[in-house]
């Protein structure tokens, strides 16, 4: 792109910005471009079948409480959470939604609450109206691809009428979450919404009062921000996702799109 016109662009979409509104998910720059000032170990690869890993066999002992999930490997767990039926979400579910995306190593793991109706009939998370935005700011925001990242929920199974997942629920479904963790170690997980910031970092406070600051979990980092749904509704509140995403991006090292 010419530099003038590129210069133009990012003057207004900083106007757009200081409205409220976080530009680069705008951004037309080619994600090729963005993808080229990533550092060497970020770059996107072609992702070969990820289970014969023999990194993903014998994760390291990042100290998460013995289960009876704590010996499977990725592709075991996720047979056996397809035939979950350790709670009542299994009996109105369509679809098991494990997660999805890169299995070895990736840099971020995102973790969001439950799929929604769109999910379920797919199997997939984040593909319905939600998952669009958060997908813009993936690739858009962050110049990543969504099989850069790895995405799941804290249930796997759909909430009847897309509702908060039960105390009980969550807590029957969180082994299968923390031992995809614990084989995965990702750089950095983003917790979206008050269920997955609860599930990783213990804190049962309003998401306002926890989304920005870094937390732990088990030796890895954690963000807590946002979930895209609220987003939807509150699009004001863009602006904050951003600034937390932002945070993870230069704890990464990856490069900031042109402001
Ligand atoms: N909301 C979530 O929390 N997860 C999904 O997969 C989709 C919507």
């Amino acid at each position: 792109m010419p530099e003038t016109i590129r210069k133009d662009l990012a003057a207004h979409l900083q106007r757009l910005d200081v409205e409220g509104m976080p530009s680069e998910w705008f951004a037309t720059k080619q994600s090729t471009e963005r993808t080229a000032s990533l550092p060497e170990e970020t770059r996107p690869v072609t992702l070969a079948p990820q289970s014969d890993s023999a990194e993903l066999e014998a994760p390291a002992d990042l100290g998460f409480p013995p289960s009876e999930m704590s010996a499977l490997t990725y592709d075991e767990l996720r047979e056996m959470a397809l035939g979950c039926r350790r709670c009542r979400l299994c009996e109105g579910r369509n679809m098991v939604v494990f997660g999805d995306g890169k299995i070895v190593r990736p840099l971020i793991v995102f973790v969001g609450e439950g799929p929604g109706a769109e999910e379920d009939k797919r199997g997939l998370p984040f593909v319905g109206r939600a998952g669009e935005l958060f997908t813009g700011a993936i690739t858009k925001g962050m110049g990543l691809r969504r099989e850069d990242v790895y995405i799941c929920n804290v249930v796997k199974c759909r909430p009847p009428e897309n509702r908060t997942p039960l105390p009980d629920e969550a807590a029957a479904c969180t082994p299968y979450l923390y031992r995809q963790l614990e084989l995965l170690r990702p750089r950095v997980i983003i917790t979206l919404g008050q269920p997955a910031q609860l599930a990783i970092c213990g804190i049962d406070k309003g998401i306002t009062k926890v989304r920005g600051q870094w937390h732990e979990f088990h030796g890895i980092k954690v963000m807590p921000t946002l979930h895209p749904a609220y987003l939807l509704r509150n699009p004001a509140a863009k602006k904050d996702f951003w600034s937390d995403l932002q945070m993870v991006m230069d704890e990464l090292g990856l490069k900031r799109p042109p402001a």
